[in-house]
């Protein structure tokens, strides 16, 4: 109880929750990008389609994304209620702001950039998640896998009514019957004006992430002279590598 209330009303508590909401955040980027890495592949959504279903049918990986949104909320509503305390406070000290001097344009914006992502990850669930676990007009595949040869042949599918997606093994070979999310990304990425948005809220993911990941050490007191830039170094890398393999994803789409 008096942890809880630690976390929740004083304000090193508060950053606390910032910075390990925020690197798990992070661990759930990699295994997000990582997962789409699969539509890539010219198997007409096989490997995507798999993967897509085994995240949204296995208990435990369903239990975890309930997790998941739960952190998302409570990093975007921690982080508004940060900045504005942070915004006061040097209102009330009449401190006179020192601008670029002595901090980045990244942490001065960590408010908005923030709010970019979360309105992002709305739009985004709110177009694929949506209507891959509700929705009624995405198209169903079949696929058959030959062990032998490893090729892939697909069909579409008309789904029964309640039909349920399903994958098992067959003479030689693999079957699986599922949504077609995969076309239904590939249809999106290939309006511009939906590539866009997803460019440019990469390119805010990058900034938030510049100063965010090495931030969340620095809270969590990881913070020592032989070992901090190497940290800054990770942090880097990550921070523009992860939003570039997702802005890879609608460009390659998009230019294919
Ligand atoms: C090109 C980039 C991306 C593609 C193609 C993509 C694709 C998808 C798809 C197809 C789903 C629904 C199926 C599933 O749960 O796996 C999904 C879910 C989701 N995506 Fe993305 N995504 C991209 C980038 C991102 C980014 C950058 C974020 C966060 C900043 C994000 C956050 C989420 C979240 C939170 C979910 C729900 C996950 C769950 O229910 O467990 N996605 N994405």
């Amino acid at each position: 109880m008096k942890l809880l209330s630690f976390l929740f009303t004083s304000s090193i508590g508060r950053k606390l929750i910032m910075a390990l909401t925020g690197l798990f955040l992070c661990l759930f980027l990699v295994v997000h990008l990582i997962g789409n890495l699969q539509l890539f592949k010219a198997d007409g959504g096989y490997a995507f389609n798999h993967y897509a279903w085994f995240m949204t049918s296995n208990p435990l990986i369903k239990t975890v994304s309930w997790g998941l949104y739960a952190m998302i909320i409570l990093h975007a509503v921690k982080g508004i209620y940060l900045a504005m305390n942070n915004r006061k406070a040097r209102q009330a000290r009449y401190e006179v702001s020192a601008g670029s001097a002595n901090s980045s344009w990244s942490s001065r914006n960590m408010a908005i950039l923030g709010s970019i992502i979360f309105i992002f990850i709305g739009i985004h669930m709110g177009d694929f998640w949506r209507e891959y676990k509700f929705g009624d007009e995405i198209t169903w595949r079949s696929y058959t896998q030959d062990y032998n040869t490893q090729a892939v042949t697909w069909t579409e599918y008309t789904p029964v009514e309640g039909q349920k997606i399903y994958a098992k093994d067959i003479e030689g070979g693999h079957m699986l019957v599922a949504k077609d999310l995969y076309s239904e990304v590939y249809d999106a990425f290939r309006q511009p004006w939906i590539v866009w948005i997803y460019v440019l809220s990469m390119l805010a993911l990058a900034f938030h992430l510049l100063h965010g990941f090495q931030s969340a050490f620095q809270t969590l007191g990881i913070n020592h002279p032989s070992y901090s830039p190497i940290i800054q170094f990770i942090g880097r890398a990550f921070a523009i590598l992860v939003p570039l393999g997702f802005a890879a994803i609608p460009l390659y789409v998009l230019f294919q």
